[in-house]
């Protein structure tokens, strides 16, 4: 039997909503747990579950690399492929999800994720205080995404100055795939650094937003293989697969998708092929930097942006410290995250 990482986890049908509800947490150890609620189709609730443990492992691992005093949760609200979610039925959800996260007393807060909204943390707020990430007018600091995409491109820099020469995104080709809240911000971003971009979503509609940007269009099961400098990961998790790996045709990926490895030994795979692998919970981590700077330690947004744009400095170290101990970024980054665990 494999050992019991996580603090604490709860799985309840929810009361109102008859909809699985999970919260995990994986570790207080530096503080309150914070992570995403996820509301997301899966074919089995315990999918979910799986997703909802890995994600919390991932979160502790991302609040440790940026210095935050905060551990890792998730929370997953699994609905099942077929049934009908309204509004109210998503309401009454989200008032679940509230409730289990206020029977934890502030162990745990929770903020907006795939399939959530800042509209959607003032429902959770109804029944718990320990939410991030409101609309201003509500007393949050809003939408993290666009505060996640600031970290990815930040991320973005620093491999291409190790990877190319130069940490001018002017001067690169990136491969997007996904263009959701995050990897649409994003796009906007790098075009507007004068990168030359192939974008691609599951929603056809998207396409609009490439026109805009004068984006080139590549249909969804193009943009992994896609000849780019880089590879920008924007979408669910699990695409980094050991099928994949031996045709992407780029110098490095970083993005923002939690949980991009379909298994940890992918990361080999990806070194031995020569490719920069940035860790998704560095690189990620703009969103939740963010937030808690604003929300937990009353920053400034200027100065919140600005720890934000450190994500650069702390992807340069994790590369330096990989390529000068010969082992992976993925490898230097779980030390640094376990050194801060261990302190
Ligand atoms: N979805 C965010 C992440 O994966 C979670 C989050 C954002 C939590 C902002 C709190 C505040 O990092």
């Amino acid at each position: 039997m494999s050992a019991l990482e996580h603090e604490e986890i709860i799985v309840r049908t929810g009361p109102r909503s008859g909809l699985p509800v999970i919260v995990a947490i994986h570790s207080t150890r530096l503080g309150q747990a914070v992570g995403g609620c996820r509301i997301w189709r899966y074919d089995h609730w315990r999918d979910g579950l799986d997703d909802a443990l890995r994600l919390a492992a991932s979160m502790t691992r991302k609040c440790a690399v940026a210095g935050l005093a905060n551990g890792g949760g998730k929370t997953v609200v699994a609905v099942p492929n077929g049934a009908v979610l309204d509004d109210a039925r998503r309401a009454d959800a989200l008032r679940d999800v509230g409730d289990v996260i206020a029977s934890l007393d502030g162990r745990y807060a929770t903020g907006p994720d795939v399939g959530t909204t800042p509209a959607d943390m003032v429902t959770i707020s109804e029944r718990t205080e320990h939410v991030f990430c409101q609309p201003p007018e509500h007393g949050g600091s809003g939408d993290s995404s666009p505060h996640t995409a600031t970290g990815v491109a930040a991320a973005l820099r620093a491999v291409c100055e190790r990877r190319f020469g130069s940490p001018d995104l002017g001067k690169r080709r990136l491969a997007i795939a996904g263009l959701g809240s995050v990897g649409g911000h994003l796009a906007r971003q790098l075009a507007d650094a004068g990168a030359s971009l192939v974008v691609s979503d599951i929603d056809p509609i998207k396409q609009d937003l490439a026109k805009e940007l004068g984006a080139d269009w590549a249909e969804p099961d193009a943009i992994l293989t896609a000849d780019a400098d880089v590879l920008v990961p924007a979408a669910l998790g699990g695409v980094l697969t050991r099928d994949i790996v031996p045709r992407l045709r780029c110098g490095a990926i970083a993005g923002p998708a939690n949980n991009q490895l379909a298994e940890p030994a992918v990361v080999d795979l990806i070194q031995g092929r020569g490719i920069t692998w940035v860790p998704d919970y560095v690189a990620s981590a703009g969103g939740v930097i963010y937030a808690l700077s604003v929300e937990l330690h009353n920053e400034t947004p200027p100065d919140a942006t600005g720890r934000v744009r450190g994500i650069e400095r702390a992807v340069g170290e994790i590369l330096d410290t990989a390529d000068s101990n010969g082992t992976t970024p993925a490898e230097a980054a779980r030390a640094l995250a376990t050194e801060r665990l261990r302190r």
